[in-house]
């Protein structure tokens, strides 16, 4: 029998529900552990994921790596996927429209999944799901909202423009761990 988490990813695949479907080479679904505690939201695919079909396996991804392997985390323990799952047209932020058409898989990926501590990397997460702006003057806060606990960090491709975010994400990576620590004992 498939898993609930394996029909979203076949529902993704094909799915046309807004605009991004023209663009894409492959769509993204989120990728990781069902059973994760920590799971990661980013923006959208870029181009290394429209092509391999995998989220964060390009530049970003990379840097990515390097914070959780600070951190001590694995991938193979969480679980990454993305506001919406079709790469926009030159990397654009996503539009409302097609970040509300996305919403029910990404809806879905946490209801199935229940990590303990969702982790929002950047301002299109981060607005997308809470209403938020300013990341930067946001990153390492913790948000509960409807039964769902919430862990603000920057986007890791912001570190490509900007390089002292690394030791911010870095940092970030850290307390989400310690976070979960203090959460597990708890
Ligand atoms: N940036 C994102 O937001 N998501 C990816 O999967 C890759 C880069
Ligand atoms: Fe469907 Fe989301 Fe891709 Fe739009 S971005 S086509 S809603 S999977």
């Amino acid at each position: 029998m498939i898993s609930k988490i394996e029909k979203i990813r076949q529902q993704v695949i094909v799915c046309k529900k807004c605009e991004l479907c023209k663009y894409r080479t492959n769509a993204v679904p989120g990728k990781g552990n069902f059973n994760a505690d920590l799971f990661f939201i980013g923006e959208a695919p870029g181009r290394s994921e429209d092509r391999l079909g995998e989220p964060f396996v390009g530049v970003a991804g990379k840097k990515l790596s390097i914070a959780f392997e600070h951190a001590g985390i694995s991938r193979d323990e969480v679980y990454i996927t993305n506001v919406v799952k079709c790469r926009p047209p030159k990397n654009r932020v996503p539009k409302e429209d097609e970040e509300k058409a996305c919403q029910k898989y990404l809806k879905s990926e946490i209801d199935l999944i229940k990590p303990k501590i969702i982790c929002i990397m950047g301002n299109t997460a981060y607005r997308s799901l809470l209403g938020g702006n300013n990341i930067l003057k946001n990153r390492g806060k913790i948000i509960k909202k409807n039964g769902n606990l919430y862990f603000l960090s920057v986007h890791p491709a912001a570190i490509i423009y900007n390089q002292a975010l690394m030791s911010t994400l870095k940092k970030d990576m850290k307390s989400l761990v310690k976070t979960l620590n203090r959460l597990n004992e708890g």
